[in-house]
């Protein structure tokens, strides 16, 4: 953490006026200020799926389930609730005897600071494999991923049976509760995969800045907004008369693909270009021809794509005509570095992430109409996979997925 963030992360957790506005805003308007809280965990759905603002930090961990029958895999589940439950309330670890290993890894602490930590938790279609007895009971377009399109695949960073998606403002929040979680957890859960980035929230020139991807592009510009409950209960929760199982009511499936860039390649290739293959102005965000951010594409008024290329990226994601206003879905990805690759290439890219009440209707449509663009030159889908956050939970006594498995 440099000294800066490292300064407001101390603030923060005092609680100072200094503190106020640093963390982010919504990407929608770019009005809210904001002071670092602890996000309710109780309500009808998984609050880390539409929290806002969306904190700087994100960290993907899919894990294989090891539970013995149904109920070992509702006492996982009642636990990995509980200790969700405490990290995102910043419930101060207990005190033990130092004659035995201390109750928390001590990152943070003795008080875990407010930092808009959220944690969801999502399940695969392999948990409904006959292990648990679960088939009858899965969500009906839950199943493994595909290779889409341009897809290479690599099964060490593909699927699970269950994934836990945090966000918070620092790292070492993040890194401090997926260790709590993996501790509490040890007897049911191998690690599979994961990935860690950043891209959201904090560090834009202006706290009202829209994040920009690795390709230098604002990305998030015309997202759905979280906060418009009516737009969420449209496109991103399975309702009661969705034809899923009961148990998934005010869920939603997750689709998550883990896209390298090709950036040296990106970084070589004319402006123009750039700009033609996604459809908006790379410093401005506008749509191309446009000069507001937030400006209609007016898709109408260019029919032949004079304007916007019709094989642009914000054209084909959503070409905003009345067949395709089912489409809409509810984008929380970040970027992610990792290194460098055999052949001394930047390893960096996009952890796309969607929510949606479908997979048919959101997620496999928009990936259907961009299957072929220019962009995917630059990118590849080398992970991820489809899998269904869980619906949340109000009542105290109750946990995560006890409907599934009761
Ligand atoms: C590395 C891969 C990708 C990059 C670099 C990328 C980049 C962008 C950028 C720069 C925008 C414009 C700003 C905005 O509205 O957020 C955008 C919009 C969008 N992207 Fe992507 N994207 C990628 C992958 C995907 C995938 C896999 C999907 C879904 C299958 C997707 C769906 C969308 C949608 C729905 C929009 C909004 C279009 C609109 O409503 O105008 N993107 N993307």
């Amino acid at each position: 953490m440099s000294e800066l963030s490292r300064r407001r992360f101390v603030a923060a957790a005092l609680g100072t006026g200094a503190a106020a506005g640093l963390t982010g805003c919504t990407a929608a308007t770019g009005q809210v200020t904001h002071r670092p809280r602890f996000v309710p965990f109780a309500g009808d759905h998984q609050a880390g799926i539409t929290a806002l603002p969306i904190p700087a930090q994100g960290l993907l961990a899919a894990f294989s389930v090891q539970s013995v029958g149904r109920a070992g895999l509702a006492s996982l589940f009642a636990d990995l609730s509980d200790e969700i439950r405490g990290l995102m309330a910043g419930t101060p670890p207990p005190v033990r005897d130092p004659a035995y290993p201390p109750v928390d890894s001590g990152i943070l602490g003795a008080q875990p600071p407010p930092d808009d930590l959220s944690i969801v938790v999502s399940v695969g279609a392999s948990l409904f494999d006959d292990r648990f007895g679960l088939a009858d009971r899965r969500p009906t377009e839950l199943v493994t991923m595909p290779f889409l399109a341009n897809d290479r695949l690599d099964p060490d960073r593909s699927h699970g049976d269950l994934l836990i998606s945090l966000q918070a403002g620092h790292i070492d929040t993040l890194q401090f509760a997926l260790r709590q979680l993996m501790r509490r957890t040890r007897e049911h859960l191998v690690l599979a995969w994961l990935v860690e980035g950043y891209g959201r929230g904090a560090g834009a020139a202006s706290a009202a800045a829209t994040p920009r991807n690795l390709l230098g592009f604002k990305d998030g510009t015309a997202n759905l907004d979280a906060g418009d409950t009516a737009l969420m209960d449209r496109h991103v929760w399975v309702g009661a008369d969705s034809g899923e199982p009961r148990w998934a009511v005010g869920g939603s499936y997750q689709a998550v693909r883990i896209i390298r860039m090709f950036v040296e390649f990106w970084d070589r290739t004319q402006l123009v270009e750039q700009e033609a293959i996604i459809g908006r102005h790379k410093i401005t965000g506008a749509p191309l021809g446009r000069h507001g951010e937030f400006d209609d594409p007016g898709y109408a008024d260019d029919p032949h794509g004079l304007r916007i290329p019709l094989a642009a990226h914000i054209r084909r994601a959503n070409p905003r005509t009345p067949e395709t206003a089912e489409n809409l879905i509810l984008r929380r990805g970040f970027s992610f570095t990792r290194g460098f690759d055999r052949a001394g290439r930047l390893d960096q890219g996009l952890a796309f992430v969607s929510y949606q009440h479908s997979l048919a209707s959101g997620f496999l449509a928009v990936q259907e109409r961009i299957s072929g663009e220019a962009l995917e030159e630059y990118v590849q889908g080398q992970g991820g996979g489809f899998f269904f956050a869980l619906p949340g939970t109000v009542d105290g006594s109750r946990f995560l997925g006890d409907e599934l498995v009761g």
